[in-house]
């Protein structure tokens, strides 16, 4: 069994975490620190997870664990390195965006991979230190890799995607309370969203032209899943999108193209990323689907430790979706 640590265990990420490696067969919560419930139980914060251990919040950390996962917001990752140090055999495996873009990937001597399975597994499995990938950029990235790849993304894009309420975090903003969430829908940071930069990064590095992305973010009526759909101009049949999707995905453990269209729930509480193709004309509209916390988040960080240990890739992870 690895010996595992979480910084920020009462937020989302964290909470997520904290689920999934309770059921992990190869990995044993060693701490979860928290700067606000040092002594208290997990449950206080996670109420779904009593009865099922007793282990309390830390105030302190162990430097010498096998991984830890950074679940802070984004420049408290860098501040909590610079103020805390773990063994050089620690792994370590940040879900904010301060080491994600190529020109932060460098930091303390650390070279950390962008971990995103479908597109870098080969420098994940022997990487000491992961940049998560956002939880957007997930969803956006897996709809469009395919195309970047063939040197078909060459076209103006855009992006239209819809989050759930847990994609901000657990602190309280007028856009997460409920009297103003429910019942209702917005768009925010309109062609300007800071994933742009590592959807950009990835679609970019295969060497083919990429057309503009135009991407608008927005805030769902609902707690979990990231439902994203993208259109292209795209010379060929649907066949030949489809099978280049196919193709590109041969290998994937979570993700799937679907032959029919997809909706939300069939993905929510998995580590499953649906992708959907249909054409109109000239036009190839790709459809993908995840759950915000868990393949755009924690779940997707576990399967980045399962890689590094050479454990399946699947343990912990195979979960059931909600659907009803
Ligand atoms: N939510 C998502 O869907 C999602 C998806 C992908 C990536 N992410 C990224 O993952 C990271 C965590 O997101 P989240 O949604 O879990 O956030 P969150 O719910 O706000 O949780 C963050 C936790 O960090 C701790 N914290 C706050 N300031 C700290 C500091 N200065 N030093 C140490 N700990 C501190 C707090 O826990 P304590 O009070 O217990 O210390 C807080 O609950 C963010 O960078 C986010 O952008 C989130």
């Amino acid at each position: 069994m690895i010996k595992v640590g979480i910084i920020g265990g009462s937020g989302y990420t964290g909470g997520e975490l904290i689920r999934l490696l309770l059921n992990h067969a190869e990995a044993k919560i060693d701490f979860v620190f928290s700067t606000t419930r040092a002594g208290k139980a997990l449950s206080s914060a996670h109420p779904d997870i009593l009865g099922l251990t007793d282990m309390k919040f830390s105030g302190e950390i162990n430097p010498n664990i096998d991984v830890v996962f950074l679940c802070l917001g984004h420049g408290n990752s860098k501040k909590f390195l610079e103020e805390n140090t773990f063994s050089p055999e620690t792994k370590i495996i940040d879900l904010s965006n301060d080491f994600r873009l190529q020109e932060d990937a460098v930091y303390q001597g650390k070279t950390f991979v962008y971990g995103l399975p479908e597109l870098h597994k080969e420098q994940i499995i022997p990487a000491s230190y992961i940049a998560n990938p956002g939880c957007f950029a997930t969803a956006v990235q897996l709809a469009l890799l395919p195309l970047a790849k063939a040197g078909r993304l060459s076209n103006e894009v855009h992006i239209n995607a819809v989050t759930g309420s847990t994609g901000a975090g657990v602190g309280l903003s007028a856009t997460s309370h409920f009297s103003w969430r429910n019942n209702n829908v917005s768009w925010y940071k309109p062609f300007t969203h800071q994933h742009l930069g590592e959807i950009g990064e990835s679609v970019a590095s295969f060497g083919n032209p990429v057309g503009t992305l135009n991407f608008l973010p927005n805030r769902g009526n609902f707690t979990r899943g990231i439902f994203a759909t993208a259109y292209t101009k795209f010379e060929g049949a649907l066949e030949e999108a489809q099978s280049l999707y196919g193709d590109f995905y041969s290998n994937a453990v979570f993700t799937h193209v679907s032959g029919d269209p997809i909706h939300l729930k069939q993905v929510v509480n998995t580590n499953n990323c649906h992708i959907h193709l249909h054409k109109h004309e000239d036009v190839l509209l790709i459809t993908s689907a995840i759950d915000n916390l868990l393949k755009g988040a924690s779940g997707q960080a576990i399967q980045n430790m399962n890689l590094i240990f050479g454990f399946d890739e699947k343990e912990g992870l195979q979960l059931k979706a909600g659907v009803f």
